[in-house]
């Protein structure tokens, strides 16, 4: 038994924030965004009384339209996401809440830019094991309420936004096939956010408003990055026998397009086959991944051979080898 995607959605929301606005908040320029990371605009979402949750509704409305999906139906509910709408309980039953799913379960995955490779992932065996037959995995972040807008270092990255697949039983050769999973804690003391968590939580006097926001220490996670996702996709397509020319679709992590060229060239894909939404999203942390599929869902053809993979905080990593199952 397999598990396949049967049907992906996306939302970002409407407010936009393009370089030249963010040119007017920090010292920075559209040309250094553009050349040094490939963005033109991020979307943000505005309202103070909107979370993560209230996206990841939008998204799982869209799919269990688009899948004919009843609430009711959905058994498990898995959400990738590092800005929950509250420390606990977790968000993904919130969604299912919001969204009227009242005969499933639900948990969050803590995973940063991985949270949707690693939901998948978790999806993927609960389906697997024969006893789920609808779940869907939602990667989704409100990254503008961690992220610190004199920062320029960090604040022209990332935007908002969220995704979501079904996933439900396969018999054929069409599902996810297999996956190269990686992590090393070692790596958070490049990418982290301070406070909130038990070792430094918010009412502590040390708890000053910058260890709120995420630090980064680019250069070290760029290197990284790069260096893991090359990794993972090169060892996934070894194990599995595939050539570059085998296959159709990368899907990587939408961080910087400088990481996903150098991904690419060495795997040896042309960039044609590599899907890219960063330009209008930004990072999106774990939306990316899902807002790529959702947008380019026209093109992919069942059959096509997929990998998605992804680098985060964590460090995280992994490559997902998938036949897309559905025109
Ligand atoms: O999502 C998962 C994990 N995250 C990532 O994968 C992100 C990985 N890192 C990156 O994408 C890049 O490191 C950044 C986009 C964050 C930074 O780009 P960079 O090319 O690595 O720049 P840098 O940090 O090496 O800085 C180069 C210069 C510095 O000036 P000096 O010291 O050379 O004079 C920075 O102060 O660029 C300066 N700089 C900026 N200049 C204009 C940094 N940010 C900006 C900015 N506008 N926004």
């Amino acid at each position: 038994m397999k598990a396949k995607i049967t049907g992906v959605a996306g939302y970002v929301p409407p407010q936009v924030l393009t370089n030249h606005d963010l040119e007017k908040m920090v010292e920075t320029n559209d040309e250094w965004i553009v050349s040094r990371t490939g963005i033109k605009q991020r979307h943000i979402l505005k309202d103070p009384n909107k979370a993560t949750s209230d996206m990841a509704v939008e998204a799982v409305k869209e799919l269990l339209e688009k899948t004919k999906t009843a609430p009711s139906e959905i058994d498990f509910i898995v959400c990738g996401t590092v800005t929950p709408d509250m420390t606990f309980p977790d968000t993904a039953n919130t969604i299912a809440d919001k969204v009227g799913a009242k005969n499933c379960f639900g948990f969050d995955i803590n995973a940063a830019c991985s949270g949707f490779l690693y939901a998948l992932s978790t999806g993927a065996r609960f389906v697997e094991s024969g006893q789920y037959k609808k779940v869907v995995v939602i990667g989704a972040d409100k990254m503008s309420s961690i992220i610190d807008y004199t920062d320029r270092a960090t604040c022209i990255i990332f935007g908002d936004g969220a995704g979501a697949v079904m996933l439900e039983p396969s018999e054929s050769e069409f599902g996810i096939i297999d996956e190269v999973m990686g992590s090393d804690g070692a790596g958070r003391e490049f990418l982290h956010k301070k406070a909130g968590g038990s070792l430094l939580p918010s009412y502590m006097e040390e708890a000053s408003m910058d260890k709120h926001y995420v630090y980064q220490e680019g250069r070290t996670v760029f290197k990284f990055a790069v260096t893991k996702m090359a990794e993972c996709v090169t060892e996934l397509m070894r194990k599995n026998n595939l050539t570059k020319e085998d296959v159709d679709w990368l899907v990587p992590h939408q961080a910087n397009i400088r990481i996903i060229n150098a991904v690419a060239d060495h795997a040896g894909f042309p960039i044609e086959k590599v899907m890219m939404t960063i330009e209008n999203y930004g990072n999106t942390t774990a939306g990316t991944l899902p807002l790529c599929l959702a947008d380019y869902e026209g093109r992919l053809k069942k059959g096509d051979k997929v990998i998605l993979t992804s680098f985060g905080g964590g460090f995280t990593w992994g490559a997902t080898y998938l036949k897309w199952a559905y025109d």
